[in-house]
């Protein structure tokens, strides 16, 4: 068997078999191929009047696909495109875990959200704590899986402790672990040499999830991304409903992926703040650590978290109390905003210093 056969059938292997035998639903539009031809289309049941959205979007998001493929130097076919990567991670879930008998590895303190979605699929989690540095501690989680354990979820850089994962460690689970990786770089735009999709050429067990919420400033349209294997992908399509991305989303992604300068500026920008953040900080009396952070945000420890939020509240300011969060207590987490919010956020925080 070739190594190519044997990621395909190793895949399969992972996957619920009833999704490999699903049918999926087939939706008018990819029951022809126009080659280019300007069609009447009699086919959908839609309003023939245009009002710019009164077809359905491409199924397939054909257009969309090819030029993030060429952004991120991988084939179309290795893209799954998402409302959001919440839906990303749920179909990764729905396709890979058998609801009751298959496991998940979460990685505390980590990103809520890989919770709900195995308690929405009936997907029993393990958790592995991060170390005390908030790193990953390779050797238990290799130790905690068995045959059950279908994937593992590392958000890099995580969410919301703000710091990434080396990658020598991060190898050493794709090496090590017998299902699949999940690598969650929502926030990667912020610490780029940090990305592993270089990694999906030698590991046909990653998956790797981008999204356009973060830096690309378009959490408003909602489009989540994930990179694997194209067997991976040909599962994930399988389950999906038929137009996940809408006509708007795709369109308005398209023009960003045009502005790839004007984002760069941005990211540098928020970088520049954060810095300023990280200097203004550590004089206010009450802010007891700042933990390292690769995002654009950062998690501080505080004397007392719920009476810091409520006083922020107070004084028009909205930040994250993430202090249930396994080694969290009496923590913040901060997004760095604009230069005014930021000023607004530093004179907050000094009228409650006393
Ligand atoms: C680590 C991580 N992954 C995924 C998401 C969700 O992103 P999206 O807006 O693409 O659903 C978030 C949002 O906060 C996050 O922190």
């Amino acid at each position: 068997m070739t190594s190519k056969m044997k990621a395909k059938e190793r895949i399969l292997q992972w996957a619920r078999p009833e999704i490999i035998a699903l049918k999926p639903y087939q939706s008018a539009r990819q029951e022809f191929v126009s080659n280019g031809r300007e069609m009447i289309l009699l086919d959908a049941n839609e309003n023939p009047f245009n009002s710019t959205v009164n077809r359905y979007p491409d199924p397939m998001q054909n257009k969309l696909k090819s030029r993030i493929a060429e952004a991120k130097g991988i084939d179309s076919n290795q893209i799954f495109l998402g409302n959001g990567s919440d839906e990303v991670l749920n179909q990764l879930m729905l396709v890979f875990c058998k609801p009751g008998k298959d496991k998940a590895i979460l990685l505390p303190p980590t990103f809520g959200m890989y919770q709900v979605c195995a308690d929405i699929n009936g997907v029993e989690t393990l958790a592995v704590p991060l170390t005390k540095n908030f790193q990953l501690d390779v050797e238990a989680i290799l130790a905690a899986q068995d045959k059950h354990t279908k994937m593992i979820f590392i958000p890099s850089p995580n969410n919301p402790t703000g710091n990434c994962f080396e990658r020598e460690d991060v190898i050493a689970i794709l090496e090590g672990f017998k299902g699949l990786v999940v690598l969650d770089e929502a926030y990667v735009e912020f610490a780029a040499k940090y990305s592993c999709i270089d990694l999906l050429e030698q590991y046909s067990n990653l998956v790797v999830v981008q999204t356009f919420s973060k830096a690309q400033g378009m959490a408003g349209v909602r489009l989540g991304m994930s990179f694997a294997h194209r067997q991976i992908i040909d599962l994930m399509n399988k389950v999906k409903a038929p137009y996940n991305i809408n006509t708007l989303t795709q369109e308005l992604v398209l023009k960003r992926l045009e502005e790839q300068g004007v984002v760069q500026q941005e990211v540098h920008q928020i970088l520049l703040e954060k810095e300023r953040l990280l200097i203004e900080l550590p004089a206010i009396s009450f802010i007891k650590t700042i933990y390292p952070s690769h995002a654009n945000f950062f998690l501080i420890k505080v004397d007392k978290s719920k009476q810091r939020y409520n006083q922020l509240i107070e004084r028009g300011i909205v930040v994250r109390n993430p202090s249930k969060n396994l080694n969290c207590a009496n923590t913040l987490r901060i997004t760095v905003g604009t230069t005014e919010e930021n000023n607004a956020l530093i004179s907050a925080l000094r009228t409650m210093d006393i």
